[in-house]
Parts: C-alpha cells; structure tokens; sequence
C-alpha cells in the first residue's frame, strides 16, 4: 500500500493536473473497481442461478472464506462495514440507501412503544428529516425539528433539553452535510446517555464521518449508526449500511422476503430473521453494486482511519491558513476537534467562484451562490490546496471569476 496521498489507488475521469475536492459528493473510483465489475460479469456467466450460493471470494481472496450472493450483505457488512465502525462481527449489513433504513427503523413498533417524540435537527439530511415528517402520518410518531443556532450548528442545549421521558429517537448527523461541523464524541456520548435514561434510541447518520476517520460505535454509544460508500469511501450508489447495535430488538414493517426467517419456504405469513440485521432487507438485493461496494474502503482500512483522518486535517489546516491570508470568512468549524473533511468558506458569488475553479480544473461545489465548500481528501496533496488558493486569490484579486458565465449542465455540482 502507498502512504498518502494514495493518488495512484484512484482513477480520476479529469486531466492528471485536475484537483478533485468533492468527496463529499461522489468518491473518485479505486483502480480495483473494473476488476470486480468483470468479475461480476463473469460470475453471472458462468454461476448463472448457482451465484447466489457461491462465487469466487473476490472480496477477500486469501481468507479462503466461501460466499455468495445471498451472503454478500453480511458478509461485507463483517469484513469491511464493522471495521470502519469500530462495531463487532454480526452487527453490520449492507443497505441500498440511508433512507431505506430509516424508513425501516420508523415501521418497527418497538420504537414507537418507546415514546413518540422524534427528535431531529434542521440541519438533518432529507433522508432522515423527511422519512421522520413522512412517518408521522402513518405511526403515533411527532417530529421534533430543533432550529440551529444563529452559527448554523446543531443547538446542543435545545437539542439535550428537548430529550425527555417521551423521546422515542433522537437523530443526529455526526457531520452535518451543509456545515461542515463535525458532532464531538464527549456531546453524543451525552445525548446517548440522555436518551438511554428516557428509553429512548439513539441514530447516527455517519455520512462525511465514517470513512474520513476512525468511530468507535460503542464509546459514541448510539443503537444505530447508518452511512453510505457513494462519497468518501469511494464505493458508488446503491451502497449504504447500518450498525445495530448488539442485543437491539426491531421488527420492522418495511422488511421484505429476503428478511424472513425461512424465505424459501415461502409461507403465507412472514417471520422475522433471527438475525435482527437481516430483518432491514426488503425484496431482492442489487448485486452489481456490492462488487464495487468496498474497493475504497479497503484502501481506507489499509492505510488505517487514523493515518486518514490526519492527512485531512493537515489538508484542511492548509486550507484555512489560505483562507485566513485571503481574508475569506469561514464558515465550517476551525478547531480540530469540530473540524470534518469539509471547508465551507464565505465568498460572494460563490456559482461564479465554482465556475472559475473548474476551468482552471480544480472542482469544488457552491452552496447557495454564497459557500464554497471543498474536501480534501486521501487522493489530494499539500500542492493540491495551495495551487487552489493561488486560483481564487488570483480570481478575487483581478476580478476574473465575476466575468465568468455559469454553465451548469444538471442538479449536481
Ligand atoms: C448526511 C447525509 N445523509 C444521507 C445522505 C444520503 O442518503 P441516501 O442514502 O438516502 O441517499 C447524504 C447524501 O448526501 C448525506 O449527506
């Protein structure tokens, strides 16, 4: 394994001297991902039906382990989703979306017999935001949306106060997607606490966390903990996951055929798998996805989260220190401890800035024509920051990205 940057790992669809700062949003692809994909086609080709019994263990070749399709959800959740969670084996299973799970969690009637406050903040991701607005229509279940404060952050005070013997689940980002803010782990660990003494459940949503640095899912003591690979794992779409923590009893409504105890019996009435991580599979599982599902975590784990997570923070350091000379308000956190992948910087005009950058080949996105945010990540270098900053120092300086037309092909930045 090279040490980071792992540039050489990863394949990138722009010119060698582009910069790529939105892991935030699709991870570049590790140069493994063709391999597997062909052995996807092949194991179709030659296993047809008998694939979902057994197929080469591409996945971890030398462990002699045997797999197959059907096995692939908790077989990747016990090889390479539990050690990016710091989580035991039997805990974790691959999940199509983080919407998906959430809607599962919100059918269980367990969570509802817990209270029906469902506590969430604004800065909360539509996938859990939404899905907990949508249940309150279908279950005895009350979103409770806690307002940011004046700075765009989680409001600690508001949100612990709000906890109470009601409170059926308490839903955090560990890093809020439009902030940048990174939840310590001395505050969830409080909210869990909280929550615990109520009766209530505690959810994670591990986007922009998992993968950009080591979790420990017992110390941050939540019940469950989702994430997806499309970002900065670099495992594309179609590819999420959920810890549930050990001896955490659900049932969800919304399981479906591959999440019953004996599914090939195929009887009348359903029956939830024994193993309650299996009961958050719906119908039949995509399985092109899970061949390219953990290639970037792999590298991730090879080069270990905290080598990782200190690339980024030196990356990110960098990138503040330039923001500081250019004069450029910050709106991210600044301290290491709050500080994510992310840097979220105040520019005005933020669209044309974008626009700028990417015909200079360095790709950040914008938030609102006001933000510029940017994730250095593990395939980025110091070189790769500083020839950025000089981009927008000279943009600002001349005035040249304000000539800039703004050429948007799609929704996505
Ligand atoms: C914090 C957070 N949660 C969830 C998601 C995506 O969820 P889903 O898998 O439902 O598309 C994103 C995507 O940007 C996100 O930023």
């Amino acid at each position: 394994m090279p040490p980071l940057p792992l540039s050489s790992a990863y394949r990138s669809p722009k010119p060698p001297t582009s910069i790529e700062l939105r892991a935030f949003t699709h991870g570049l692809q590790p140069t493994r991902v063709p391999d597997m994909m062909a052995h996807f086609t092949e194991d179709w080709r030659r296993f047809g039906v008998d694939a979902w019994n057994e197929v080469p263990n591409h996945w971890r070749p030398e462990s002699g382990d045997a797999v197959g399709w059907w096995t692939l959800p908790t077989y990747l959740g016990d090889e390479f989703i539990a050690p990016l969670l710091g989580a035991a084996p039997g805990t974790c299973i691959l999940q199509p979306s983080v919407h998906w799970t959430v809607q599962c969690l919100l059918s269980s009637p367990e969570l509802a017999a817990r209270g029906h406050d469902v506590l969430v903040p604004d800065t909360a991701f539509p996938s859990v935001l939404h899905s907990a607005k949508q249940w309150s229509h279908l279950r005895d279940l009350s979103p409770h949306v806690v307002p940011s404060t004046k700075a765009h952050r989680v409001d600690r005070t508001a949100l612990l106060e709000a906890i109470g013997p009601d409170t059926a689940l308490v839903a955090l980002s560990h890093v809020g997607f439009t902030t940048g803010a990174r939840l310590p782990p001395s505050f969830l660990r409080t909210v869990a606490d909280r929550v615990h003494a109520h009766g209530g459940l505690f959810l994670l949503d591990g986007y922009h966390a998992a993968a950009t640095q080591p979790v420990d899912v017992d110390a941050l003591g939540c019940d469950l903990y989702v994430g997806g690979l499309l970002k900065e794992a670099s495992g594309s779409s179609g590819n999420a996951f959920v810890y549930l923590r050990d001896g955490l009893t659900l049932t969800p409504r919304l399981t479906g055929w591959f999440g019953d105890a004996a599914p090939f019996e195929f009887r009348p009435d359903p029956e939830p798998h024994p193993d309650v991580r299996r009961r958050f599979l719906g119908g039949t599982t995509a399985v092109a996805s899970m061949y390219h599902a953990v290639e970037g975590v792999r590298l991730l784990l090879d080069v270990g989260l905290e080598a990782v997570r200190a690339h980024s923070l030196a990356l990110t350091e960098r990138a503040l220190d330039h923001a500081d000379a250019l004069d450029l308000p910050l709106r991210s956190p600044r301290s290491p401890d709050a500080r994510s992948a992310m840097v979220l910087l105040d520019v005005p005009h933020a669209e044309q800035m974008v626009a700028y950058l990417k015909q200079h080949n360095i790709y950040t996105d914008s938030r609102r024509n006001r933000v510029v945010r940017m994730a250095p990540f593990v395939w980025n270098t110091a070189a790769d920051i500083d020839r950025t900053f000089e981009r927008i120092d000279e943009g600002i300086s001349t005035g040249a990205y304000r000539d800039v037309h703004v050429d948007t092909h799609g929704p996505v930045t």
